[in-house]
């Protein structure tokens, strides 16, 4: 799956094959293009930046097993009404081209206490979930997965998932795109098991159905994986306040935040620094209390009816002002 990002500093990769695995879907393998014979580790969950032949960056989750260093391996979707990276990289790129590549970074790490994990997978979502498959498979922490694609022909990693160490722990859903063959998630997620960790990545409208339906799992036991897809609907009625204030309450601080600018962004306008990194509503590093005000959560973090906090990479006000704890 994929999101606009920043260019940081980038290494030069080679690509050294490249497989189509389902419709619209092709597997690359980058590997070092030159004088260096291992690529930074990264984690399961893990994605890199990758510059795409048109000049725009995307995010790529890393498929491989973690612990590979001699490849990473990213699965890209061409999206025939997108902007045209990821168009570019399926229809351009062929073996031995050179793409610049960001580190790995993580927004979507397995949880290190968990005792088991329920992943949900809609469509190329699967690309962060098949590399914790790759990580958790014949260990001591058991596993289920979910994944959702319209029929077999759009099922990425099907031959990965039906392996012997992994098919027992795999459901493949079709819906053909019919509704009424829809998942069934409200009976799936309706008792987490104790110690159990649920992680979904797949298009905004599942996110939404999986958050609604496990609102009542523990605290902190719930993942989502966006790659910035945009501002996720509310699962309220939205807000009619367009622009709004915060007032930050350590310095006295008043800051408009404009209809189409979040607060992260109004703050870093002002030259006022502050914590973020996935910068989607997914990762939970710009939590912010809220001492005024009432947010309008569009985060995958915080509870929707949640007063006292707020990500403000995302969310926004259903009050004139809010009052910060900045
Ligand atoms: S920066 Fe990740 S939730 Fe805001």
């Amino acid at each position: 799956m994929s999101g606009a990002e920043e260019p940081g500093a980038m290494m030069t990769l080679r690509v050294a094959s490249r497989r189509q695995i389902a419709h619209d879907i092709v597997l690359f393998d980058l590997v070092p293009s030159a004088g260096a014979d291992l690529l930074p580790a990264f984690e399961a969950g893990a994605h890199v930046v990758v510059m795409t032949p048109v000049g725009l960056t995307r995010r790529y989750s890393l498929c491989n097993a973690p612990g590979e260093r001699h490849r990473y391996q990213v699965a890209v979707k061409r999206e025939a009404q997108g902007l045209g990276g990821s168009r570019s990289l399926v229809d351009r790129v062929q073996v031995g081209d050179l793409l610049p590549v960001g580190a790995p970074e993580n927004f979507f790490p397995l949880d290190a206490h968990a005792q088991r994990f329920l992943f949900i997978a809609g469509g190329i979502g699967i690309t962060p979930i098949v590399a914790m498959v790759h990580a958790l498979k014949g260990g001591p922490r058991p596993f289920e997965l979910v994944y959702c694609a319209r029929s077999p022909e759009t099922t990425a990693f099907a031959d990965e998932l039906r392996a012997p160490a992994v098919a027992p722990h795999c459901r493949l859903h079709h819906d053909l795109g019919d509704p009424a063959r829809a998942f069934d998630f409200a009976s799936l997620l309706a008792e987490p098991a104790p110690g159990t960790h649920l992680y979904c990545c797949g298009p905004v409208p599942l996110m939404q159905s999986v958050r609604a339906l496990s609102r009542h799992w523990p605290a902190g036991s719930v993942h989502f994986e966006d790659f910035g897809a945009g501002p996720v609907a509310a699962p309220q009625a939205p807000s009619p306040v367009q622009g709004f204030t915060v007032r930050l309450a350590r310095s006295g601080l008043e800051v408009p935040v404009a209809a189409g600018t979040s607060i992260l962004q109004a703050l870093r306008d002002r030259g006022l620094p502050a914590p973020s990194s996935c910068e989607s509503g997914t990762c939970g590093a710009c939590r912010t209390t809220v001492l005024d005000g009432i947010p309008e959560h569009r985060d995958y973090v915080l509870d929707e009816d949640a007063t006292d906090e707020i990500m403000i990479c995302v969310s926004r006000a259903r009050s004139p002002r809010l009052v910060l704890d900045l």
